[in-house]
């Protein structure tokens, strides 16, 4: 029996990617860049985009848990390269991360003592987190003496290196992301009071990272802008120097008549992760014109087409709007969500081809 062709492709344009990572380091520097490479790289697929950041330069990788970290060391990548995991759970190998020198996030006091408990021959190290009101983990204002003079202690005892001191913020409003700096200045120069020094300060993600140089310490955590994911609002990559790093084309497999009506069918619906939201909302680009997604199902979706569409014309859903087709910006705007809701939740059956000149 042979397979059956994959109902779309999903196009990931390598020098796309790497051009993003060049016009986002120049950007934030002196800042260096993290490029997070959580979610399966945002839906672009882990290994091929970890490579590539590496042999672009990026020194920093952000992998959000323990499992990918060990995925990417996996890979052999050069020692130098730095991993950051920073969400964790208690079954977590806190020992594999040390032995592996993934740089550990910690929120609370429970975790530093896991993490110095790990047996092993090199002390973990650290970033300490301070809450600065996204409310998404890290220490409260009142915890964060405590938390600092945990990991203090346990640098003592040379089972962990304070390394690091980090925040995360909403990016929402300006003014939410001054008033996250302030607390996180107030958190940095406590924690010197007590005796912490830190190589690292990071804060901001894309969004204010690329627009706000007091956001940036001296790291920057970049996921969405480094595929080419604007922010929204009708900000779309281009305005910001940025390519879209995926394309997700199918073709026309079929073309009923509806009455006077002609509808495509593209074989790809939501069970492939595309939301319904897009029925009314967003179009399908063929031959180089826009068609209105009429319905989406389960396994595809309709598209009210002219004349001179043909069974097999390839179909674009989003890409980077060169050939007619929405960019991921366009959809996350016509639907009220953000780019890369699209990209995180694209299914597995539907395989991922890299393209580089
Ligand atoms: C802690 C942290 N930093 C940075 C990022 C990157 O965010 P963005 O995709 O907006 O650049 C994320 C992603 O959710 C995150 O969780």
């Amino acid at each position: 029996m042979t397979a059956a062709p994959p109902p779309a492709e999903a196009i990931i344009d390598l020098d796309a990617y790497r051009s993003n990572l060049a016009t986002i380091t120049q950007q934030v520097s002196p800042a260096s860049l993290m490029a997070v490479v959580k979610a399966d790289a945002y839906g672009h697929g882990l290994e091929q985009i970890v490579r590539t950041a590496v042999t672009a330069g990026v020194g920093f990788l952000g992998s959000l848990d323990i499992p990918t970290a060990l995925a990417i060391r996996g890979l052999d990548l050069p020692d130098d390269i730095d991993v950051f995991a920073w969400l964790h759970s208690p079954q977590d190998d806190f020992a594999a991360a040390i032995e592996s020198r993934v740089d550990l996030g910690v929120s609370t006091v429970a975790e530093v003592e896991a993490i110095a408990a790990a047996r092993v021959q090199r002390p973990a190290r650290l970033h300490l987190k301070i809450d600065t009101g996204l409310h998404r983990n890290g220490a409260s204002e009142s915890d964060w003496p405590e938390l600092v003079r945990a990991a203090l202690a346990a640098q003592d005892r040379g089972a962990v290196e304070l390394r690091g001191v980090w925040t995360h913020i909403a990016e929402a409003s300006a003014e939410e992301d001054t008033d996250a700096m302030r607390r996180f200045d107030r958190a940095i120069a406590l924690a010197e009071g007590l005796g912490a020094v830190f190589e690292v300060r990071h804060l901001a993600a894309s969004a204010a990272g690329f627009q706000r140089a007091d956001s940036r310490y001296d790291l920057v955590r970049v996921g969405a802008f480094t595929y080419g994911i604007a922010p929204g609002g009708g900000i779309g990559p281009a305005d910001l120097g940025l390519v879209p790093v995926m394309s997700l084309v199918s073709r026309v497999s079929e073309i009923l008549s509806h009455g006077d009506q002609l509808r495509a069918v593209i074989p790809l619906g939501y069970g492939d992760g595309l939301p319904s939201e897009l029925a009314g909302r967003a179009s399908v680009a063929v031959r180089g014109q826009r068609y209105r997604i009429i319905s989406v199902e389960v396994d595809r979706l309709l598209a009210e087409v002219g004349d001179g569409i043909a069974i097999g014309d390839a179909a674009v859903l989003f890409g980077s709007g060169t050939a007619g087709e929405e960019t991921l910006q366009e959809w996350a705007d016509a639907t009220g969500t953000i780019g890369e809701e699209f990209v995180v939740r694209l299914g597995s059956r539907i395989p991922r081809r890299y393209v580089s000149d």
